[in-house]
């Protein structure tokens, strides 16, 4: 594993201050059914394929995973309180999900995902060199045929979240983004509703990774 960066510690430890000074079922991005994530899994992958969570605080998803049989997880999160209070709520009589206190900037590995689910973190990214590297990880680890579900804020929703400035997404602005290596599978909108009742819009997006012959992507 590689050490993180200046930048990635800075990130973390804000992360960190969050999950150690608030209570988790507070949190602005609390859900306590992750129902649309779970549903497009559910629709679309086996429990055997291998899973990941981007970012995954400490969202209950991977709970209502394994209850679902799935047995092959992974997740990667900059704060390591998040990932410990994930563990410890999971116990140990379940297949564990392979966790990585990791800045996903800087995540490596060999292994190739069947889906990658990001709900609520590459639309921290800003800065256009720090989403090419995250889709470039993206297209690294996502084997072939493999989905792409991601949640970001909806252009109508907030434009910060805990401090930090987001961008918003629709499918316009996803696919300019993306190349012509995924295609889209559907969208869907959500209200979500704060713990302190504030609405904010989200978009979801399912993508699939298709891979073109060289010399038939010349042709698009
Ligand atoms: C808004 S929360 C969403 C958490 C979870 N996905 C959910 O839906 O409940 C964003 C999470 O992403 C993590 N995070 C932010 N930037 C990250 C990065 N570059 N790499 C890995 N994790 C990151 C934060 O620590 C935080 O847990």
């Amino acid at each position: 594993m590689r050490a993180l960066t200046r930048k990635s510690l800075d990130l973390q430890n804000h992360w960190e201050q969050i999950y150690k000074n608030r209570s988790h079922a507070q949190v602005s991005w609390h859900q306590t059914h992750p129902t649309t994530s779970l549903n497009w899994i559910l629709e679309h992958t086996e429990p055997s394929q291998p899973i990941i969570d981007v970012g995954s605080g400490v969202s209950v998803l991977m709970d209502n995973l394994i209850e679902a049989g799935y047995s092959n997880l992974s997740a990667v999160e900059l704060s390591k309180s998040a990932v410990i209070a994930t563990q410890k709520r999971l116990g140990s009589n379940v297949p564990l999900p392979k966790f990585y206190v990791q800045n996903i900037l800087d995540f490596e590995t060999n292994q190739r995902f069947d889906l990658w689910h990001d709900r609520a973190v590459f639309h921290f990214l800003t800065v256009e060199s720090e989403q090419k590297n995250y889709i470039k990880k993206l297209n690294m680890c996502l084997a072939k045929g493999g989905y792409f579900l991601l949640a970001t804020f909806a252009p109508e929703g907030p434009s910060s979240c805990s401090s930090l400035d987001v961008m918003r997404y629709d499918e316009m602005a996803l696919s300019t983004l993306l190349s012509d290596d995924f295609r889209l599978i559907k969208t869907s909108h959500e209200d979500h509703i704060t713990p302190n009742g504030k609405m904010q819009k989200f978009n979801y997006f399912l993508l699939q990774k298709i891979s073109l012959p060289l010399n038939m992507k010349a042709i698009y």
